[in-house]
């Protein structure tokens, strides 16, 4: 390792998470979570971009960045190219863990859960708000696959303005949404000296949550 890299390090003096702070359960303090990080964080963060890792048929696990589009009781939503390497491994194995990091707030969230499709209303209306340029480009990106080159994308990009030149384009069946129905998150918040606090959520067998602290 480079000089610099093992020299890179900060102190975390932020704040702190007590058993006093946190609820008996954890979406109430995402949620808290998540609206500290939209007044704190500053482009070019997002708040809410996080991490989504999947694992393939043969036990590989693969991570992306994704954007978090919806939040109720029944977990967290994202989009995507329902004929991605994604959703392919989230078919063979329906499982998914999500990692929120927000730098200015020093804090990290770990969900993991069972993933389901979103109804196709629930996609679909999710679609009808998005920009036009982005309901076209969902048709017109073979997410995932090898293309020639941004000509071919461009090709692709032409065709879908032509097929739907004069309708709004519907909502196309490989597209869509994707729920992780959490059961385990983890809220980590930084502390001095590397002594960080970890509160961490499991859902039990008759729907509580049970909260435990974690060593960092
Ligand atoms: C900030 C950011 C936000 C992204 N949001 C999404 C998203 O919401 N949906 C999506 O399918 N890909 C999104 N991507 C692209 C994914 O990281 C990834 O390249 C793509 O989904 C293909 O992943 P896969 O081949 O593993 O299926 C985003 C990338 C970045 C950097």
């Amino acid at each position: 390792m480079s000089h610099s890299l093992a020299d890179m390090r900060r102190e975390y003096t932020r704040d702190g998470l007590t058993e006093e702070q946190a609820p008996a359960e954890p979406l109430t303090l995402f949620r808290q979570w998540f609206s500290d990080a939209l007044a704190t964080e500053r482009l070019p963060v997002e708040p809410n971009a996080m991490t989504l890792a999947t694992v393939d048929a043969q036990g590989r696990p693969h991570c992306r960045v994704l954007l978090l589009k919806g939040l109720d009781e029944r977990g967290f939503t994202f989009f995507t190219n329902y004929e991605s390497a994604k959703s392919e491994q989230l078919k063979a194995r329906p499982y998914a863990a999500m990692t929120f990091f927000w730098p200015a707030l020093e804090r990290q969230v770990r969900i993991e859960g069972r993933i389901e499709r979103v109804s196709a209303a629930e996609s679909d209306a999710y679609y009808q708000i998005r920009p036009l340029g982005s309901r076209i480009g969902a048709w017109a990106s073979p997410q995932s696959r090898q293309i020639s080159g941004r000509e071919e994308l461009f090709e692709r990009l032409v065709q879908a303005e032509q097929r739907f030149k004069d309708q709004a384009p519907p909502c196309p069946e490989h597209w869509g949404g994707f729920r992780l129905l959490p059961e385990r998150i983890e809220f980590w918040q930084g502390r001095p000296s590397r002594l960080h606090d970890r509160l961490n959520y499991c859902l039990q067998d008759d729907g509580q949550w049970l909260r435990e602290r974690l060593a960092p």
